[in-house]
């Protein structure tokens, strides 16, 4: 599944991510700068804080309540806020671009 994470200065990383693997892990198995995931995807720490795209919103999925939580606390929340770590890739992402805050405070 091909995954372009875009950097807040534009720079563009794209990957490769295998289906059942999340947006955090795409990001750093792969040395996507901006991506931490300092609590390995349990959903407790936002450092894997990401956008995603109008158009791909509804491949995405919804943020569980634990994630909408969450993201209650980031700096730079906006429409399409999500943690990396909670959406799983699938084949349906395909092509998918993903955004990256300017930082993870
Ligand atoms: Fe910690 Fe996603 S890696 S919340």
């Amino acid at each position: 599944v091909a995954i372009t994470f875009i950097e807040d200065n534009g720079t563009r990383h794209q990957v490769d991510a295998e289906p059942g693997t999340n947006l955090m892990e795409a990001a750093t198995l792969n040395m996507v700068p901006g991506v931490l995931g300092m609590c390995g995807g349990i959903c407790s720490c936002a450092t894997c804080h990401c956008y995603v795209g109008d158009d791909w919103r509804a491949q995405a999925g919804a943020p569980a309540e634990g994630e909408l939580q969450m993201l209650d606390a980031v700096t730079h929340r906006r429409p399409g806020s999500r943690l990396g770590c909670q959406v799983i890739v699938s084949e349906a992402m395909d092509g998918i671009t993903i955004t990256l805050p300017p930082d993870q405070d």
